[in-house]
């Protein structure tokens, strides 16, 4: 082994350099290093009352940001589908698509946790194949969770990919995928029958071993009462307060969505506004000559 006068081995050194040159990385004394959120805090903030902020992304610069800002997990969710390619519903998104789209999130965020969602027919054809999809979208995405919808139905399905040591979490109530079974995009689980099958859901699903469970569009006692009943973090969209946490899509509270709003989005900003404003400016100016201007041109 190569050693130095000071008896130090010369990979020793090199690591020295390297993270002596990279503050980031080594966390010079003083700086403050960006802690990677693990399903341990995820825990630890259910037991501790803390709530949980969780948005959608599905590119690197919106991750960025959001990551930047704080926020504590971030979904690459299936509607990708309907947000950013224009489908109708969820159903069209690949297998392809959403490793893509985690990809670019992985880039873009350092300290939040990011789940990337299983889309449709990923999971539901057999075990083999679940198991399979759930590890690319760690292994070529950068996930650390993965994202599925279903409930006592899919119990076996999570329990098989959890024992690959790979994190899920679930998600019940008005499932995206389900459109044609429920018939639209339809509140669940405000009949006494339906509210006990959603009950019995959610414990399949933390009994099959997901860490966290999406509740989506049911009434909010009824979301209340599973988030009591469960030891597991419970993530609500439209499901009221009383949850763990709550999550949106984030083209919908930026206001990028002009063409339908659920009622449980609120809008915290009008990026559609701001960008055809931008863009109007942008055509204006090119059109009377006022751009470019010669500070941007070249001498
Ligand atoms: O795909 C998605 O964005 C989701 C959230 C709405 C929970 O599943």
């Amino acid at each position: 082994m190569l050693t130095s006068r000071a008896g130090m081995c010369l990979s020793d050194l090199i690591r020295g350099a390297f993270f002596s040159l990279c503050p980031i990385i080594a966390g010079r004394r003083g700086a403050k290093v960006q802690k990677r959120k693990t399903i341990l805090d995820l825990q630890r903030m259910k037991a501790e009352g803390e709530k949980i902020t969780v948005l959608t992304a599905y590119d690197y610069p919106f991750a960025r940001l959001m990551d930047q800002a704080g926020i504590d997990m971030v979904l690459v969710g299936d509607s990708v589908g309907v947000v950013v390619a224009g489908y109708d519903n969820t159903l069209p998104v690949t297998m392809d698509e959403m490793v893509y789209h985690t990809r670019a999130v992985a880039r873009g965020v350092q300290q939040a946790f990011i789940i990337a969602d299983l889309p449709f027919l990923s999971y539901q054809v057999d075990v083999v194949e679940a198991r399979r999809n759930a590890g690319r979208l760690m292994q070529e995405g950068g996930a650390q969770a993965v994202k599925l919808e279903g409930g006592c139905n899919v119990a076996t399905t999570i329990r098989a990919i959890v024992d690959m040591d790979i994190p899920v979490v679930g998600h019940i109530g008005l499932t995206p995928q389900s459109i044609h079974r429920m018939g639209g995009y339809r509140v669940q689980g405000k009949q006494a029958e339906q509210a006990q099958q959603l009950l019995a859901d959610a414990h399949a699903v933390e009994e099959a071993g997901a860490f966290a469970l999406v509740m989506e569009g049911i009434p909010a006692t009824l979301a209340a009462e599973i988030t009591a009943a469960v030891g597991i973090p419970t993530i609500g969209i439209g499901a009221g307060v009383d949850c763990d946490g709550q999550v949106l899509v984030i083209h919908d509270i930026l206001g990028l969505c002009e063409k339908f709003s659920p009622k449980f989005v609120k809008r915290y900003a009008d990026l559609a506004g701001t960008i055809r404003g931008g863009v109007e400016d942008y055509i204006r100016e090119v059109r009377n000559g006022e751009f470019p201007g010669p500070e941007h041109s070249f001498k």
